[in-house]
């Protein structure tokens, strides 16, 4: 299918905060392309993971539109989306989706199993191989460290295969080893033609080694970089923290 895998136009959030809404995200339009890994970069409350939530049809946007594989997803319903995530997006949030009474073996099996199928023992053993956790497939993620608990999810994406991986932060609890293990992997999730990775990174040498890095400043998209190298992603991280546009650079 030709067009991008995810596509928000003019994404606003806001929240209920007591009487008041507070906006969130002011107008975000982006996309990525089949084959594409992005990263999203910005400032700690910048909107980051809200942006994240939202693309990947968790959230809702308050207004404009967010296509996943071509649909709207203010436009299905609550099951038809629940359905569309469960078979095309996989996530790798630190804190999200991993179920504590399953072990680590049950929990990368359970995409699978929510479809109806049965995945093979080997496909789930080389996903956890992969992501270093050899030896801990009958382990609750309750007695894993935060960096297991993440790579579980990795290692869950990485043998569900989905079309669109969103990650959040995915290397930030992770030493240097395991960090470039994630980050391998998800890339060569990215490259397949026709699947993509969007993932949330404060460290611009883990954005450097994406196609396209996106930087979010109080809400609003401030720039976008190709192949940048770290130091350039360094250099307009610093310059967005002190003009507020990156103009300068
Ligand atoms: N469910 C919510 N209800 C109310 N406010 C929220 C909610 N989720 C996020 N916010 C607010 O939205 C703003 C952006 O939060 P978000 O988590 O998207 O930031 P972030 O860029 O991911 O930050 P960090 O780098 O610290 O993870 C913050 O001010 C946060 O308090
Ligand atoms: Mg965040």
């Amino acid at each position: 299918m030709p067009g991008p895998l995810v596509l928000g136009r003019n994404i606003t959030k806001a929240y209920r905060a007591g009487s008041r809404e507070v906006e969130i995200l002011h107008g975000v339009s982006m996309a990525v392309e089949p084959g594409e890994m992005c990263a999203v970069m910005g400032p700690s409350g910048s909107g980051k993971s809200t942006l994240l939530y939202t693309l990947a049809g968790l959230e809702l946007p308050s207004t404009g539109t967010v296509q996943l594989l071509g649909r709207d997803t203010t436009a299905l319903s609550r099951a038809a989306l629940a359905r569309l995530r469960r078979c095309e997006v996989g996530f790798v949030f630190q804190a999200y989706n991993l179920v504590p009474t399953l072990t680590a073996f049950e929990n990368v099996a359970l995409p699978a199993r929510l479809r109806g199928e049965k995945p093979p023992t080997e496909t789930i053993r080389h996903a956890l191989a992969l992501v270093g956790l050899e030896g801990f497939e009958e382990t609750r993620p309750v007695v894993m460290s935060g960096g297991e608990q993440q790579r579980v999810a990795l290692a869950r994406v990485i043998a569900q295969r989905p079309r669109i991986v969103f990650a959040d932060e995915p290397t930030g609890a992770l030493d240097t080893h395991s960090g470039a293990v994630v980050l391998d992997a998800l890339r060569q999730i990215a490259h397949r033609p026709d699947q993509c990775v969007l993932t949330v990174t404060h460290d611009p040498v883990v954005a450097a080694q994406c196609d396209r890095v996106l930087f979010l400043h109080d809400g609003y998209l401030a720039r976008e970089l190709t192949s940048p190298s770290a130091a350039e992603v360094a250099a307009l991280l610093t310059d967005l923290a002190v003009t507020g546009t990156g103009a300068s650079s």
